[in-house]
């Protein structure tokens, strides 16, 4: 059984924020922004803790190099049978970041509403960020956490179908009284852009009508990361470790320039097309 000890982190009665990582369109980078967005919190000093939302198809285990250190999931705290210290996993590349897993097979539809609850309300307690890693789509995974929501991301590509899906989201994050839902678009190739296969970021962002929390490359270097377990770092103020580390900074409140992939000198002649204002 694990004892973890957590520093006083907040004045009495203050809670962390819970921050749903969702889309309407599966594979469009939720787990990847998560795992990222996290370490580059943690690394920034704000405790933080990364819940596999994903009941039965988990994977955030794996990209955070976790999986065999999961003993208990949520599920265990919610029926009762584990404690919330039991069920935090603490990652061994960051003091500040800590891992929640998912049930393999529980459905969230059989947990206890209060039990569900207090398990979040446990984190938020602990925690100054609680990113959840959320299924696609809208059903019981996704209402786990959006029911207790603070704040909202929406993952999309800049493509018609993806949009539509996150726009659907959207509202029914609205209608869950969610009130800061920002949008991050990833997977992002210029060259796709200035070929009009991929929609410029004015044009996604109009289309969804929710400010933006960040533009996210395509990098080679994300599917090593997720592969080989390697950390993505911000170098030289492009690729994809930079735009996560500004998404980190933005969420933590502070003021940084969208990146505009003119850093990257390949993209320079590329850069006036990915947005239609510049
Ligand atoms: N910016 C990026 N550059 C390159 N590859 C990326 C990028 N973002 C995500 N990927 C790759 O896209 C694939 C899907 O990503 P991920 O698993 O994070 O999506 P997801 O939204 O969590 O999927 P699901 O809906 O199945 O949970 C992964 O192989 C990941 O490595
Ligand atoms: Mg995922």
């Amino acid at each position: 059984m694990l004892s973890l000890c957590f520093r006083e982190f907040y004045p009495e009665g203050q809670m962390g924020k819970l921050i749903i990582i969702a889309s309407g369109k599966g594979g469009t980078g939720k787990t990847t922004v998560t795992s990222h967005v996290g370490a580059m919190l943690a690394a920034a000093g704000h405790l933080t803790v990364l819940v596999d939302a994903d009941a039965g198809f988990r994977n955030l285990d794996i990209a955070l190099g976790l999986e065999s250190s999961v003993v208990y999931d949520y599920s265990d705290y919610i029926n009762g049978s584990a404690d919330i210290d039991d069920i935090l996993v603490k990652s061994f590349d960051n003091e500040n970041l800590y891992f929640v897993a998912a049930p393999q097979s529980v459905a969230t539809t059989d947990f206890n509403e209060d039990r569900t609850a207090e398990f979040w309300n446990s984190l938020k307690a602990r925690f100054e960020y609680i990113l959840a890693d959320a299924p696609a789509g809208m059903g019981d995974g996704f209402m786990f956490g959006a029911r207790y929501a603070d704040e909202a991301i929406i993952v999309s590509l800049a493509e018609t179908s993806a949009l539509r899906d996150a726009d659907r989201v959207i509202s029914e994050l609205e209608g869950l009284r969610v009130d800061t839902i920002r949008l991050v678009l990833n997977r992002i190739r210029p060259e796709l852009i200035d070929r009009k296969i991929l929609m410029n970021v004015d044009d996604c962002i109009d289309a969804l009508a929710i400010p933006i929390l960040g533009i996210v490359p395509e990098d080679d270097d994300v599917t090593e990361s997720m592969i080989v377990g390697k950390p993505l770092i911000a170098v030289d103020g492009y690729g994809a470790g930079t735009a996560f580390k500004n998404i980190a900074d933005r969420l933590a409140g502070n003021q940084v320039q969208m990146m505009r992939f003119e850093e990257k000198k390949s993209f320079l002649h590329r850069l006036r097309s990915i947005f239609s204002h510049t």
